[in-house]
């Protein structure tokens, strides 16, 4: 075929010339007028099918009847129908049981990382290890204020948690605070004197921080004799704490060191059965119903509270 586009002296112009060039006036190519005239049926087929045109209020629904908010609720029900058996199961279990089961615990800890972002990260930090000295403990060693066995873990969590130790700037003169601030910082290296652990006794320390000064579980109170600090371990801020005491609330400096509760209901319900067990009662004939009436309150449901539980546990500090 003679290309006429290839010989200008054959093709129309029209009329145009600029600096010795003229504007032929070929007719565009068949390819491309069919992909005008497909891009306009597409178009309108679109119009037709999809949501499209604005209206005072919405738009055209389109045939399908498809709606972004649709696609998202199908795609999550496509999520919780792999989710629901397990959730199910979570439900059953304790987190004991669901430790030994490889696949559930997977399952928690997968589902865990967002809650633990939304609800936690703010204080313990991202991955359970707050900021150093921002006075929130750090959940990935194993020094636990009121102890690492999973079920200690889940209590902090449901319960919540408020060490509390009273100022002593009123119950001690200043050479028996400095005597006890060299005491708590002797201890964590184990220089502890005589002196100091008599001191330490007859100023009623011991009462919460044990015998040894490793601390108690019960109340939460710090083990004084590791380099772990739940505040800090330089003179000054061990000298603070003794002065002014943690959630003492009659001295206005005190330190502040709450844990909120995530799950009342959960926390009755774990204090409830280690009860009946402890006095050999069978937990299932619980009237929970009875228990709980009413005033429970629930942060996060009790699964979530279980699997958060899992979460902290293997961060590498539980026991
Ligand atoms: C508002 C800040 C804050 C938030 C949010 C928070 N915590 Fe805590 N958490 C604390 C404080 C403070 C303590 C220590 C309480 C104390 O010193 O008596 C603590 C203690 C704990 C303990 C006990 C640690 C130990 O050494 O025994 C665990 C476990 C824990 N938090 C887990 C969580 C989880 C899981 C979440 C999210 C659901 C969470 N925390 C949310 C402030 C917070
Ligand atoms: C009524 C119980 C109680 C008594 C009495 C008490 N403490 Fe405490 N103490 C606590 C608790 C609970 C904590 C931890 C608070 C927390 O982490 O939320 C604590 C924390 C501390 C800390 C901070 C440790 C750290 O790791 O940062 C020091 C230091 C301390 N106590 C020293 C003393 C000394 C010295 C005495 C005696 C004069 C004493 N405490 C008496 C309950 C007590």
């Amino acid at each position: 075929m003679a290309d006429k586009k290839n010989n200008p002296a054959e093709v129309k112009d029209t009329g145009h010339v600029w600096d010795g060039i003229r504007e032929l006036d070929n007719p565009c190519p068949r390819w491309w007028l069919n992909s005008l005239w497909l891009s306009g049926v597409v178009v309108v087929v679109y119009f037709i099918l999809y949501p499209s045109l604005p209206l005072i209020n919405g738009s055209t629904k389109g045939l399908l009847g498809w709606t972004q908010i649709n696609e998202y609720k199908e795609a999550l029900a496509e999520v919780e129908v792999i989710r629901a058996p397990f959730e199910d199961a979570l439900a059953a279990m304790s987190v004991e049981e669901i430790l030994a089961d490889q696949k559930m615990l997977n399952y928690a800890i997968g589902s865990s990382k967002v809650l633990f972002g939304d609800n936690c990260a703010a204080c313990h930090g991202t991955g359970g290890a707050p900021a150093q000295n921002a006075g929130y403990p750090n959940l990935t060693d194993d020094d636990w204020l009121y102890g690492g066995d999973i079920n200690e873990i889940e209590m902090s969590i449901a319960k919540g948690r408020a060490g509390t130790m009273p100022a002593h700037s009123k119950l001690l003169n200043a050479t028996e605070v400095d005597q006890l601030v060299k005491f708590v910082v002797n201890s964590s290296n184990g220089t502890a004197t005589e002196a100091g652990k008599a001191l330490y006794a007859a100023k009623g320390c011991f009462a919460c921080h044990g015998a040894d000064a490793k601390g108690v579980k019960m109340m939460g109170s710090a083990n004084l004799t590791d380099r772990i600090w739940r505040f800090s371990g330089t003179e000054e801020e061990v000298r603070y704490t003794i002065l002014h005491g943690v959630n003492d609330g009659s001295d206005s400096k005190t330190r502040v060191a709450v844990m909120p509760a995530w799950s009342e209901k959960r926390a009755v319900i774990l204090e409830l059965t280690a009860e009946a067990i402890e006095d050999d009662e069978d937990p299932s004939e619980i009237d929970w119903d009875d228990e709980l009436e009413g005033d429970e309150s629930e942060r996060l449901t009790e699964i979530e509270i279980k699997k958060l539980a899992v979460y902290v546990h293997q961060f590498g500090g539980g026991q």
